[in-house]
């Protein structure tokens, strides 16, 4: 069990071309439900997890997030689920809570077969006010602020090798 974790950890790859096959429910259901189980400052469980498969919503994430870059392309590569990870922007541990919940969604898929990329830029489209306009027809307050996102599908092609690990990495004393 510990090694197949280590396992994970060290072949979890960065995937960049995804097929439009759906993710199954039982599957994405799995991967948020990891998500959940995150550590958080305090405990506080800041983030919230937006999963979204609907088209025209996954269309709206995709011109804002590129609008952010001054480009129109699709930063999430075609994947068929965005998973939007939010946090209480007044939380003082909220990206990190955020981050925390972004690589359990990434090991947990990779786990279940399945590939991811995090995606950037999600603090900025959730601070517009276009990003807020979606907070609150989802139904979510205003104060969550953006930490990140995941692209998650399959993947459309084999999977790269990990770049070699820099010198000095770890240090031990
Ligand atoms: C905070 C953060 C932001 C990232 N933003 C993007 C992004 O916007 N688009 C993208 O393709 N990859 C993004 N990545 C993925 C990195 O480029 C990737 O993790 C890195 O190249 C190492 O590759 P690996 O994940 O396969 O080990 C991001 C990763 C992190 C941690």
């Amino acid at each position: 069990m510990a090694n197949d974790l280590i396992d994970l950890i060290r072949t979890r790859r960065s995937v960049r071309s995804y097929t439009a096959e759906p993710v199954p429910e039982e599957l994405l259901d799995q991967v948020l439900e990891a998500g959940t189980f995150a550590p958080t400052g305090g405990g506080h469980q800041s983030p919230v997890i937006v999963a979204v498969t609907n088209p025209e919503t996954r269309e709206r994430l995709r011109r804002l997030n590129a609008a952010v870059m001054g480009r129109d392309t699709d930063p999430y590569y075609g994947a068929p689920v965005i998973v939007v990870v939010l946090a209480d922007g007044g939380r003082g541990t909220f990206v990190e809570d955020g981050s925390c919940v972004l690589e359990n969604l990434m090991l947990a898929a990779h786990a279940l077969g399945l590939a991811s990329c995090w995606i950037h830029r999600e603090r900025e489209v959730f601070d517009s006010a276009e990003g807020k306009a979606l907070l609150r027809e989802w139904g979510l307050p205003e104060t969550l602020r953006g930490v990140g996102a995941i692209a998650l599908g399959y993947a459309a092609g084999p999977e790269g090798a990990a770049a070699p690990r820099k010198d000095g990495y770890v240090v031990r004393i």
